[in-house]
């Protein structure tokens, strides 16, 4: 059965700045509380006019180029994110064409802060099952625009930001190497802990004045909560790549964590028994990017000879849903 390894990576994000300074007068906050209690000293925030697909596209190309290929070579594209640019249809249909790519596969995934994760299960799937070898995987959002940039909106709005990663994988029959273990898993039962309501068909009329003045269509966070079960499901199911893989805590080169919050990696980090060397995190200066934490982290650590080959990879994620999940891979 092939497997899939990684031939690229990328990623774009705005040219803009937002430091927690600049917040502080809109919010009702400041650069002490953002950094004590989320790690973040500043973000990238869109400019208006900018699209989502443009930073895709850019951290598209970068991939592509580091694995010497062409638009053209790709035979599908899996793109996720919860801030696409239209309604319909999807973003990968835009970055098909933004790319030049041939008439691809492309699929959309709107799985919050385990969208990454989720669109390269997909990819790996479609690779182990022998119906594609060169897949391009997004994880993008442009949400700095849809958040409440008020007092009452401060304990969500200063945590997220805007940017893109991608990756392309590809099929290998060498074994032992590649993505080796996944753990995917989703308890609905705190959908509405982390959860933006509208603009959706459940609601009647779904785009009304009164849903935007009332703050319905912006983020919701029960942010204790999220922190309560991230801080047990993300070493839990580190735990089980791990068990599959026949592999310890003690074997991981290197852990990339949905930068949700540095404070929770921190907690996860400490859970696993892991050095500070083994876990790498950039929240520090891109805020919490959803989709896009995960392919911007790693394209970093890439580009920084942070993997060497063999070394063992981890990827773990959690958010809204609550969903959360892990992949393990060998570079
Ligand atoms: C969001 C989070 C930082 C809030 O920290 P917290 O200690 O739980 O804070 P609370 O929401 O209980 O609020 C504590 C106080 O800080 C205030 N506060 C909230 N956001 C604030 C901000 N940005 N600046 C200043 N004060 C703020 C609250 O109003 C509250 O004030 P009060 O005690 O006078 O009522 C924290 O819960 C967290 O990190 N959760 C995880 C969130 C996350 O990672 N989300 C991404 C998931 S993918």
């Amino acid at each position: 059965m092939p497997r899939s390894i990684v031939l690229g990576t990328g990623h774009a994000v705005p040219d803009r700045v937002v430091t927690n300074d600049e917040l502080s007068p809109l919010m009702d906050t400041s650069d002490e509380w953002i950094r004590e209690r989320t790690g973040i000293q500043e973000r990238r925030w869109a400019r208006e006019g900018d699209t989502g697909v443009e930073y895709a596209r850019q951290a598209s190309v970068q991939a592509l180029e580091m694995a010497g290929l062409d638009a053209k070579d790709l035979d599908a594209i899996v793109y996720a994110t919860l801030s696409p640019d239209h309604f319909i249809p999807g973003n990968s249909v835009f970055l098909q064409r933004a790319l030049g790519a041939g008439h691809v596969a492309s699929v959309n995934l709107n799985n919050a802060c385990n969208g990454f994760l989720y669109a390269m299960s997909v990819a790996d799937a479609w690779i182990r099952a022998g119906m594609f070898r060169r897949i391009l995987v997004v994880g993008q959002e442009l949400v700095s625009s849809r958040l409440d940039i008020s007092p009452q909106g401060r304990a969500v709005s200063v945590i997220f930001a805007d940017g893109a990663g991608a990756l392309v994988l590809g099929a290998t029959e060498e074994p032992g190497r590649g993505v080796l273990a996944w753990d995917l898993h989703t308890d609905g039962s705190y959908a509405e802990n982390l959860w933006v309501d509208g603009p959706g068909a459940a609601i009647w009329p779904p785009i009304a004045v009164q849903h935007i003045e009332s703050g319905r269509y912006f983020p919701h966070m029960d942010g204790r909560e999220v922190f309560r079960h991230a801080i047990v499901r993300m070493p839990e199911s580190v735990g089980a790549v791990l068990a599959q893989a026949g592999l310890s805590p003690a074997d991981i080169t290197l852990l990339i964590p949905h930068q949700a919050n540095l404070r929770i990696s921190e907690a996860v980090q400490k859970r696993l028994g892991l050095r500070d060397d083994q876990v790498y995190n950039n929240i520090q200066f891109y805020g919490n990017t959803t989709a896009a934490t995960i392919p911007i982290a790693l394209d970093e650590c890439v580009r920084a000879g942070r993997l060497k080959a063999g070394d063992v990879f981890v990827m773990t994620a959690f958010g809204s849903g609550f969903q959360w999940g892990s992949a393990l891979m060998r570079w």
